[in-house]
């Protein structure tokens, strides 16, 4: 049964940058529809999980499957088919401020699709209609303010109708309400057209109302990897700390 076979499989991985190591080893699953949130403090190894799940950047150890297929063992062409399969927005945004929006969003289609233009510009407004960003169509990133930004990042990540997309942070500096249609995208995502999630976040709420299950690591390690449920209610002293968003105790204000 294909539907078994995870979409991301990532096991027992080890990541340096230089001399030092980042993730200790680390494994998770993401299912046809799952949406998983990844947690934990600044600095713990959130952005570089996702960017060595992506591809991007190479692991010391440990293996990264898509579909079963393991991504060290692919030739560059299957590399590359692979990345249609996926949409990224990266933390920093990530857009070309050379292009306006339009032409950012229209990017991966032209590179990768032989489509029309009037196609094209059909699917670029849906995908910025869909993050509210209908009327900044021919806007320069620079010209946007941060959580627009973010959005447009978002829209770019949808622009080839991925099955599983990874965000990182993507309502972290945006007004509660915008997150909050950002969540809604997420679970409709899902909804409509079975999308995987991976998102890396911070906002409680926002992890209560998307995510169906939770890895959280602390400097590397693996504290917890389960259901939302699960985690809501472990025992584990820091995922008990995070959900009640406890101060840290070694740091005090005098
Ligand atoms: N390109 C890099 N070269 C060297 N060290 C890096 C690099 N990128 C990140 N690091 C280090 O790796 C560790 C993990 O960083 P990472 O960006 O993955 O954290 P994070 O969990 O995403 O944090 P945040 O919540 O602040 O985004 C940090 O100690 C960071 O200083
Ligand atoms: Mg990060």
């Amino acid at each position: 049964m294909a539907r078994r076979i995870p979409i991301l499989e990532v096991k027992d991985l080890v990541t340096h940058y230089g001399e030092v190591e980042i993730l200790h080893g680390v494994s998770f699953r993401v299912h046809h529809g799952g949406i998983l949130a990844v947690i934990g403090g600044s600095g713990c190894g959130k952005s570089t999980l996702m960017k060595h799940a992506i591809g991007l950047l190479k692991p010391t150890s440990g293996s990264i499957k898509f579909w079963g297929e393991s991504l060290a063992e692919m030739s560059e062409d299957e590399l590359s088919a692979l990345q249609e399969r996926f949409g990224v927005s990266f933390q920093s945004g990530g857009l070309f401020n050379s292009m306006t929006l339009y032409d950012n969003i229209a990017l991966p289609l032209r590179e990768r699709r032989d489509l029309d233009e009037e196609i094209i510009s059909a699917i670029v407004r849906t995908k910025l209609s869909l993050v509210g960003l209908g009327d900044a169509l021919y806007k320069n990133p620079s010209e946007l303010s941060g959580g627009m930004k973010k959005r447009a990042g978002f829209a770019r990540a949808l622009a080839l109708d991925p099955e599983i997309v990874f965000f990182d942070e993507p309502s972290a500096g945006l007004d509660p309400i915008t997150a909050a249609g950002l969540d809604d995208l997420i679970l409709s995502l899902r909804r409509t057209l079975g999308v995987a999630v991976v998102v890396i976040t911070h906002e409680l709420e926002s992890i209560k109302k998307v995510a169906d299950r939770v890895l959280m690591l602390d400097r590397g390690d693996v504290i917890f990897m389960g259901p939302l449920d699960d985690a809501l209610v472990s025992d584990e002293p820091r995922v008990k700390q995070f959900f009640a968003r406890r101060p840290d105790e070694t740091i005090t204000v005098r």
